[in-house]
């Protein structure tokens, strides 16, 4: 039997992440076509406390599903963090009567999520967007192919010009905590090394390979490194440092920043927020309160916030093999 749902809201909290519209847009179709009012919050938490809601009907969200970034906005609340916050919060939702509330976001809205429900006893779903991939319970977080296949373009490109003026580039991408996009760009782009948060390979490893390469004749090289890699230098450092040990290269920095984070959504992303979204209205409508709508195997999964939250999610560290291997 299905739930009792009259009304929801759904917010947008944290890093943004490509899809995070078409996820949007799926939970209000999803919303209206199960007969339930659907509010957006803007800027996440913050706007939740700060009564910033609107109504949106199905032709709310028209022409989004292939946009960037999220029309919602997004923010990181201090003051969320804080009861006295929450409870305001809380009456903003209570005011609309709003039965159950959706969180797109990372595992640091998750965590507000969590208390907020446990706290009010509303229920709340979660559905993973950032890039990083970092998330425990999803095989695939929103906005990551995307910002994978940015990166690959944009190493792409790098390649041309590295290549032309037989330089070795150092290219920075995101990945505070998580080589996910290190590691699989790397693979993808054909990168000499890949510096991740995971795994220290150490410069002395690095320059032996680097100088090996350039003995069995490369000219050219690119090692991608993640921001958060355990080298722990600062690109611009590590570069100085590398001219030192590899008198044979001329090296280059380029960090990626921002521009991993935009763009319109790949087609994989649109569908798996598609799916989501949808994931999220049923879970609702099941009774389900304080999971994270996640995929499992090409299948739609329900993750306690707490394993999602808690427990680390593994990279594949075969990855690493084969990058040595395919790079050699
Ligand atoms: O979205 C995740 C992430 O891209 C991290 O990899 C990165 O460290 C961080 O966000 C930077 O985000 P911001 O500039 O918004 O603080």
């Amino acid at each position: 039997m299905k739930n009792k749902i009259n009304s929801i809201a759904v917010l947008t909290s944290g890093g943004d992440s490509p899809g995070m519209n078409a996820a949007i847009r799926a939970i209000v179709r999803a919303a209206n076509f199960n007969n339930i009012k659907c509010y957006g919050i803007y800027r996440g938490y913050q706007g939740l406390i700060e009564d910033d809601f609107e109504e949106l009907g199905a032709r709310s969200v028209r022409n989004l599903i292939n946009r960037g970034g999220t029309f919602l906005k997004s923010a990181r609340s201090k003051e969320f963090r804080e009861k006295k916050y929450r409870q305001i919060a809380f009456n903003n939702l209570q005011k609309r009567l709003v039965d159950a509330l959706v969180v797109i976001g990372g595992d640091g809205s998750f965590t507000g999520a969590d208390i907020f429900s446990k706290e009010f006893d509303i229920p709340v779903i979660g559905i993973p967007g950032t890039i990083d991939n970092d998330i425990n319970g999803t095989d695939y977080t929103l906005g990551y192919d995307t910002a994978l296949n940015t990166v690959v373009e944009a190493i792409d490109k790098i390649r041309d010009t590295a290549s032309s003026h037989d330089r070795l580039f150092l290219v920075e991408v995101m990945g505070r905590d998580a080589g996910d996009i290190a590691l699989n760009s790397g693979i993808g782009a054909g990168a000499e090394e890949i510096l991740i948060p995971e795994e220290n390979i150490g410069v002395e490893k690095l320059v032996e390979s680097l100088h090996k390469s350039r003995k069995t004749g490369k000219t050219s090289s690119i090692v991608v490194v993640a921001e958060g890699d355990q080298i722990g230098k600062n690109i611009t450092k590590l570069a100085a440092d590398l001219t030192e040990d590899l008198p044979e290269y001329e090296i280059k920095v380029t960090v990626l920043g921002h521009i991993q984070r935009g763009g319109s959504p790949s087609c994989y992303d649109r569908v798996l927020a598609s799916r989501l979204g949808v994931g999220a209205v049923d879970a609702l409508l099941e009774g389900k309160s304080n999971i994270m709508v996640g995929i499992q195997h090409k299948k739609i999964a329900h993750v306690p916030f707490e394993d999602a939250i808690n427990k680390k999610k593994t990279l594949d560290m075969d990855l690493m093999r084969v990058a040595d291997i395919v790079s050699t």
